[in-house]
């Protein structure tokens, strides 16, 4: 069970995206349905592909934006820091009513244990089509303040949106990621992906195919409806046919495979545990088989349909 301190904390980044505001604007946060039908947009001309690449990521590594770092976090920070990344983007976009879920190696990650990976360092997310237009159209480059537990004076985050999300065509190669939620303490960030109706296949007999500019495809059976469940402790929606999707990305043995990237999973605490250390303790204690960790059979995450 979650401690009473976490679960307050999380209660208190609630409230402070709440209270929180568009800096610089007093009025209150537009929320998604009370504004959904303001916020249709026409695409571009599949022939206008833009020549330019919107987001730029620092010189020094490919997951920190450099605008607001000039080196990379320490080692033993990047999991922390990607933990209120992922709580605050959530707790953000919930409290606006935005369509959002998890995705890729952070699907991945939440089917183990609902945690970030111990050696991730980026996450995945996507939004639906609807939702980039309101969030271009509301909330583009606003910052939200949280206060976070031993971190003085919080931190900020920035919702920066690719104006090119207008461009649907995969061609654009320049500007695969719609949108960044980045934390401007480190420069680290999530990417953000649209899904959208993939219009000439619709046109073709399949009408429930939808596309993303980083060339990944979805029927909409596969995401929709959406399932409620959590990660790193914050509520999060996932994809409805989240086995398969993760099968057909990674194979069906990343489902079952209990060693991964120096780490083991332990089934009894849910955790990956660094295989070195491990190791170290095989050694002191001698090798014994049954030491190794057995997948139970109550692993699934538990999830509200
Ligand atoms: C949405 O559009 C309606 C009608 O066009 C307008 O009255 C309303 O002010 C708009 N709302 C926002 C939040 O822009
Ligand atoms: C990065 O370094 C440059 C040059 O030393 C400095 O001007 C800039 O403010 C630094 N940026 C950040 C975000 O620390
Ligand atoms: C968001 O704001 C930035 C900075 O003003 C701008 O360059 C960008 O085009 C905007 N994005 C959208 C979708 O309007």
């Amino acid at each position: 069970m979650r401690s009473l301190a976490t679960a307050c904390w999380l209660y208190g980044l609630l409230l402070a995206t709440i209270v929180s505001g568009v800096r610089g604007s007093t009025e209150t946060e537009p929320d998604f349905m009370s504004v959904r039908k303001n916020v249709t947009r026409e695409y571009k001309s599949e022939k206008k592909i833009p020549t330019e690449k919107y987001f730029h990521e620092s010189s020094f590594h490919y997951h920190y934006d450099g605008r607001f770092a000039n080196e990379t976090l320490p080692e033993s920070e990047v999991i922390p820091h990607l933990s209120a990344l992922v709580q605050t983007y959530f707790s953000t976009m919930n409290a606006i009513g935005a369509e959002t879920w998890i995705m890729h190696g952070t699907l991945l990650a939440w089917w183990w244990n609902q945690k970030i990976f111990p050696w991730d360092n980026d996450l995945d997310v996507q939004i639906s089509e609807a939702t980039i237009h309101f969030l271009a159209e509301y909330y583009n480059m606003t910052e939200h303040h949280f206060d976070l537990p031993d971190v003085d004076g919080g931190r900020a985050y920035m919702l920066d949106i690719n104006p090119n999300y207008v461009v649907k065509s995969e061609q654009d190669t320049m500007n695969k990621i719609d949108a960044r939620w980045i934390d401007m303490s480190s420069g680290l960030f999530i990417d953000i992906t649209a899904v959208r109706k993939d219009e000439n296949k619709r046109k073709n007999g399949h009408p429930e195919a939808l596309t993303c500019k980083d060339k990944h495809h979805y029927e909409e059976s596969d995401i929709f409806p959406l399932r409620d469940s959590t990660f790193e402790g914050v509520a999060v929606k996932i994809p409805y046919a989240y086995t398969w999707l993760l099968e057909e990305e990674y194979g069906p043995k990343a489902l079952t495979q209990t060693t991964f990237s120096g780490h083991t999973f332990n089934g009894a605490t849910k955790i990956w545990e660094s295989t070195k250390r491990k190791l170290k303790r095989f050694l002191r204690q001698g090798w014994r088989g049954d030491d190794l960790p057995v997948r139970t059979s109550d692993l699934n995450p538990i999830i509200e349909t």
